[in-house]
C-alpha cells in the first residue's frame, strides 16, 4: 500500500506550517510538486523553502507534476471533470512509477486541502482506477483565515452565517442572505461591478507574503484604488492572488 499525505502548507508564509506537518514532512520519500508554468513559478519556489526549512533529513526525492491546461470550451463543470480525469491518470502513474509499495507520497497543498482546492477529489479518482492508495490530510491555514487575522476582524458577525465563493459566483450579484462573504479565485474583480450600494470590503493580495497589500473600506470609496493596485501589483510580479470578504456596512465603524 502506498501512502499519501496531503498537507496544507499555509499561503506564504513559512512561520504558519504548523508542527503536524512538519512532522508529516520529515515522514515522506517523494514529494510530488505540481509544475504549473511560470506564472506559479513564485509559488513553487515557496514549496521548496518549505521542504529546505523544515526537513531535517534530506534524502527525500522531488517529482515534477506537469500540469495540464484546463480547456476552456465548452461547460465551465464538464471542463473541470474532464481536468480532473487527465490529472488522475499523471498522478496515478506517477504513484505507481515513482514510489515504492511501503514508501510515502507528499503533496504540499496551498493553503488548506479543504478549501476551493481539488487534490482530494483527484486522489479518490486515482484510488477508483484501483491503485491501493492511503492518504491522510493535515489541515493547513488558509488565505480566508490570514485574510481575517491581518484585518484584524472575525468572519462572521454574532449570529450571522458566512459564504465562502468564488468570483465567478459573485459577478451573479451579492448573496445579501449571507452577513458576510468571502470571495476567492477572482481574476475578474467582480466586486467591482456589484449594484449593492452599502457595502464594507476588506481585500488582502499576496497574504502572508513580504508583498502582503492589505486595503479596506467602503466598497464605493476604494474599489477604484483596488483595481489600480491590483493591476500593478500583478504587473510587478507577473502573478496575483488576492482574497476579500464583503459585508453590508457596519454603522458603527
Ligand atoms: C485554488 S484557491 C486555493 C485556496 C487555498 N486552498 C486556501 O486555503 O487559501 C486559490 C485562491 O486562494 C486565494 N489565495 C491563495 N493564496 C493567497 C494569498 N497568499 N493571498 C491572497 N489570496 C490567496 C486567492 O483567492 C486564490 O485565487
Amino acid at each position: 500500500m502506498r501512502k499519501i499525505f496531503v498537507i496544507g502548507i499555509g499561503v506564504g508564509d513559512p512561520d504558519h506550517v504548523t508542527i503536524q506537518a512538519i512532522k508529516a514532512l520529515n515522514q515522506v520519500d517523494v514529494f510530488f510538486i505540481p509544475d504549473k508554468g511560470t506564472e506559479k513559478a513564485a509559488l513553487r519556489d515557496l514549496r521548496t523553502t518549505i521542504c529546505e526549512r523544515f526537513i531535517e533529513n534530506a534524502d527525500y526525492r522531488t517529482i515534477d507534476v506537469d500540469i495540464p491546461q484546463r480547456a476552456t470550451t465548452g461547460g465551465y463543470l464538464a471542463g473541470v471533470d474532464q481536468w480532473h480525469g487527465r490529472l488522475a491518470d499523471i498522478y496515478g502513474r506517477l504513484f505507481e512509477h515513482e514510489l515504492e509499495e511501503g514508501e510515502v507520497g507528499g503533496i504540499l497543498v496551498w493553503g488548506d486541502p479543504a478549501i476551493y482546492d481539488s487534490t482530494l477529489r483527484i486522489l479518490k479518482r486515482v484510488r477508483a482506477k484501483g491503485l491501493a492508495l492511503d492518504f491522510q490530510v493535515i489541515p493547513g491555514i488558509s488565505s480566508v483565515q490570514v485574510l481575517a487575522a491581518k484585518h484584524c476582524i472575525a468572519l462572521n458577525r454574532i449570529g450571522e452565517s458566512v459564504l465562502l465563493t468564488t468570483g465567478r459566483n459573485l459577478a451573479d450579484g451579492f448573496p445579501s442572505e449571507f452577513g458576510s462573504v468571502v470571495v476567492l479565485l477572482d481574476g475578474a474583480q467582480a466586486f467591482a461591478s456589484l449594484g449593492e450600494p452599502d457595502l464594507d470590503i476588506f481585500w488582502g493580495a499576496y497574504l502572508g507574503t513580504e508583498d502582503e497589500i492589505l486595503i479596506s473600506g467602503k466598497l464605493a470609496d476604494v474599489k477604484d484604488e483596488i483595481e489600480a493596485v491590483r493591476r500593478r501589483a500583478r504587473e510587478q510580479h507577473g502573478w496575483i492572488m488576492d482574497t476579500y470578504l464583503l459585508r453590508k456596512s457596519d454603522p458603527d465603524r
